[in-house]
């Protein structure tokens, strides 16, 4: 991403505040939009998929210019946008407002992301009705998909909206909506029962219709082997490791931006690079080569 100004557009028209967005527009109308049959597409031919978060439009178009195959506007906002000590407040009207940002900064690009956006907490609990009329709001908004958190009560809910066009992306092991209840930010599936009962929950949510599956903090021995049995749900692992199909991160983190201390699964992407874009650039293309995330460093 560039900070182009009147004074620094080297002989280019100044644009407005847009002209900070992606400066590579033939790169950007290379690539066809990202969709579920190309995600599949990916995932046959060994391509990893590389996703990141992304909370406002000039962010969500820097990601896209760079590559990026999946824009998440997590409900991590809270904690990196808000300053909120846990995802738990986040509303569904705050996830609308930037889910909005986040298409329209596509939209004005070209973009060709896949957009996922977090159903928050509260907003899918209630009832597969509730579920669904909160993902409405966010497809409304512009996401392709929702996501969700949590195995074994979700399973139906996944089903209703798979079954109503509502793409599901599962998420598994940390969940951090629900960190009261795991007793903090800690690795999930570590013992065998631990282990059994997630693998149970992965396969039925691939039964229940989820495309995609977010896996974090958990031991890369087990999601190599979730990423294996998941023949049509792909994994994508934060914290967990080089055996899944994808990888997410924050993108605060990522940025070498964290209000608090900085987890065991990030590597600072900045460093060394002159822009944001380009350290954007620098993810994908490690992701994509598998030289991130290095199991030695970054996973358990
Ligand atoms: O909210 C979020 O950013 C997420 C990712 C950490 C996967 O759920």
């Amino acid at each position: 991403m560039t900070t182009s100004t009147p004074d620094s557009s080297e002989g280019k028209p100044y644009s407005g505040p847009s002209s900070s967005a992606p400066s590579d527009p033939t790169a950007r109308q290379a690539r066809k939009p990202i969709s579920l049959p190309r995600l599949r597409d990916m995932r046959e031919r060994g391509e990893k998929i590389a996703m990141l978060t992304a909370y406002d439009a000039t962010f969500a178009a820097a990601a896209d210019a760079a590559g990026v195959d999946c824009i998440l506007v997590g409900d991590s906002l809270g904690m990196v946008c808000q300053g909120l000590s846990s995802t738990v407040a986040v509303s569904l009207e705050t996830m609308r407002h930037h889910t909005d940002a986040v298409a329209r900064g596509l939209r004005r690009a070209n973009a060709t992301a896949w957009l996922i956006a977090d159903l928050p907490f509260g907003s899918y609990h209630e009832s597969r009705e509730q579920a669904l009329r909160s993902a409405v709001v966010l497809m409304q908004a512009g996401a392709h998909m929702v996501k969700l958190e949590g195995g074994g009560w979700t399973h139906d809910t996944v089903r209703f909206l798979v079954e109503r066009g509502v793409p599901v992306c599962a998420h598994l092991g940390l969940t951090p909506q629900t960190v009261h209840a795991l007793g903090g930010y800690r690795v999930q599936g570590r013992d065998d029962e631990a282990a059994r009962v997630m693998r149970e929950h992965a396969l039925a949510l691939q039964d229940a219709g989820a495309s995609l599956l977010v896996l974090e903090m958990v031991p890369a021995a087990l999601s190599s082997s979730l990423t294996a049995e998941l023949a049509h749900c792909h994994t994508i692992g934060i914290g967990a490791g080089s055996g899944t199909a994808g990888q997410v991160l924050v993108m605060h983190d990522m940025l070498g931006l964290n209000l608090g201390r900085m987890p065991r699964f990030v590597r600072d992407f900045m460093q060394g690079q002159p822009s944001i874009q380009a350290a954007m650039a620098a993810y994908v293309q490690a992701v994509k080569s598998g030289e991130f995330p290095n199991d030695a460093q970054h996973a358990w």
